[in-house]
């Protein structure tokens, strides 16, 4: 048997400063979606999520909030961050924080091997600081402020004052990576995603890397710095960490350090924002420490409102719960993922996630899903019919599914997700036309077409595998329900463990498998009007 495909993907891990937004819900459904296409194709998928725990943005919040941060840290996780995994449908396989034993000390041991191979040395310090983004801020990110801010240097992305920090700190030798980052970015041209994500970085690494301050002396809520407990490590340089610790680096347990062999490298899932760390920071901590870089660093856009990135601190945020408690998560799912480009900004509106719920989900799929199969018990007797020769259009129906399930998979590979999506949906929409065209129901009145109305519904039920199957990852409640609906459980086993690579081939449904009633997958929802 060939080596099954090796597919590691992570969420950047996420302050608990304050609870998610439908920002952060974002970038957990994308990653999701697509960790769970890699499984149903059968890959070695791991997916991690987490939380960011030090530095001064959380202790300050958690001083201002009268707890000590690790209590502060603990509230969030459990009453915010964990329970946005079961609102969205997350599916992932471990959850990090920077506080847990095993990230603490995979830390201390990177630091410790960069320290004894002379890639960190003690230094002074003086720049702007956003605690907003935890950042020395580029030239580039400092801006004028306005209102309560005139007069003032503030960073771009918060417009909140900027801090003038000046310490004593140790640094990373970054600088000396600037050729080997830049050598790798042409090597491998599709490193950092989409192309202008890649151009931003490498134009930013070509103006001149710095070496990095990672450790502060003037607040301890960090990790101690391994050779000097009066330092704590800089909060970034801690977090970017996460993706190897959480699977095992560092570790001395034989068991574990296989499985850091395992899994490593990952494929990053980041937001633009965060896009420099990921793609310039990360890779030069990982040479000096002779890791591998990653596969892949994916940058996404932002959830707009009026223009600017939705955030709490502008107080623009939506809880995520606002919109699944009306629309459920699959619709929450579907929703953002295609209505949005994957990769660029997009801005959410009630009113497109209200017309794309109906046209497409409600109309579109689930009304697909209900007519066949009510046709299927009307005529059939709830029975997978029987297909006969097949004609054109069935045929034209089975080349489609065979089509779309290639370049659905091919746009996966490239974290083109909506694309994806709107592959498959050209199988809803066709199958849609097929039995308006096809008329069952006029077949129906004539014992003479039996055998085509059979092959007809035999065609449009195989349709309806093949859409559970490829829609699984991104609405996994309502294909759970047709899947069952559809009797394939019984006869082919469970939804999540069908090769979705293999979802265009045709005939798997057994004729005379029994079916069962389908409730309604996406109901009329009556939005109130004030
Ligand atoms: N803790 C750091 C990441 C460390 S990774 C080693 C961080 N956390 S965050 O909570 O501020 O942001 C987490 C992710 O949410 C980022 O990828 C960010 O881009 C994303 N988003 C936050 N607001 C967003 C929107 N309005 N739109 C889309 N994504 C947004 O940064």
């Amino acid at each position: 048997m060939p080596d099954r495909k090796r597919f590691f993907l992570t969420t950047p891990i996420f302050y608990v400063n304050d609870a998610p937004h439908i920002g952060h819900a974002y970038t957990e459904v994308a990653a999701d979606v697509l960790a769970r296409w890699h499984r149903q194709a059968g890959d070695d998928t791991w997916f991690l999520t987490g939380t960011d725990e030090h530095g001064q943005k959380i202790l300050r919040t958690a001083t201002a909030n009268g707890v000590a941060p690790k209590e502060w840290a603990d509230r969030l996780v459990e009453t915010a961050w964990k329970p946005l995994l079961d609102t969205i449908d997350i599916s992932n396989d471990d959850f990090i924080r920077t506080t847990d034993a095993r990230h603490e000390e995979g830390v201390a041991v990177f630091l410790q091997k960069l320290y004894d191979e002379g890639h960190v040395y003690a230094g002074e310090f003086e720049a702007l600081y956003c605690v907003g983004c935890e950042e020395f801020k580029p030239k580039s990110e400092i801006v004028d402020g306005t209102g309560a801010f005139e007069g003032e240097k503030v960073c771009a992305i918060h417009s909140k004052p900027l801090e003038l920090l000046q310490e004593k700190n140790y640094f990373f030798k970054m600088s000396a990576f600037q050729d080997r980052l830049l050598a790798l970015y042409a090597e491998r041209p599709d490193f950092v995603q989409p192309a202008s994500a890649r151009n931003e970085v490498i134009a930013f690494v070509q103006q001149g890397l710095e070496d990095l301050s990672i450790s502060r002396t003037s607040f301890d809520w960090g990790i101690p710095i391994p050779w000097d407990d009066t330092h704590v490590t800089y909060v970034w340089f801690d977090a970017l960490l996460n993706y190897v610790t959480a699977i095992g680096y560092g570790s001395d347990d034989p068991a574990t350090a296989a499985e850091f062999a395992r899994r490593w490298p990952g494929n990053h899932l980041v937001g633009k924002d965060i896009l420099r760390f990921h793609a310039v920071i990360w890779p030069a901590m990982l040479m000096a420490a002779g890791l591998e870089v990653p596969e892949h660093v994916f940058a996404h856009g932002w959830l707009l409102v009026g223009g600017e990135k939705m955030s709490k601190s502008k107080l623009t945020g939506i809880a995520p719960n606002e919109i699944t408690d009306t629309f459920g998560s699959d619709a929450f799912r579907y929703y953002f993922m295609r209505a949005i480009s994957f990769g660029h900004d997009g801005s959410f509106s009630w009113e497109d996630l209200s017309a794309r719920y109906q046209a497409e989900l409600a109309n579109g799929f689930g009304n697909l899903a209900s007519r066949v199969l009510a046709m299927n018990a009307k005529y059939f007797g709830g029975v997978v019919p029987a297909a006969g020769e097949e004609a054109e259009a069935d045929l034209a129906i089975r080349e489609l599914a065979a089509s779309v399930a290639a370049a659905a998979d091919a746009r996966i590979e490239t974290f083109a997700i909506h694309e994806a999506i709107a592959e498959v949906w050209r199988l809803v929409d066709a199958l849609n036309g097929y039995i308006t065209e096809q008329e069952p129901w006029v077949l129906a009145k004539s014992e003479a077409d039996r055998d085509r109305l059979g092959t007809v519904l035999a065609t449009a039920t195989e349709g309806l595998r093949a859409l559970a199957e490829l829609l699984h990852p991104v609405i996994p409640i309502a294909t759970a329900k047709l899947w069952a609906a559809l009797g394939a459980e019984a006869t082919l086993g469970a939804l999540d463990a069908q090769p979705i690579r293999e979802a265009g081939r045709w005939g798997r449904l057994p004729a005379g498998a029994p079916q069962q009633p389908l409730a309604v997958l996406f109901p009329r929802i009556e939005v109130e009007t004030q």
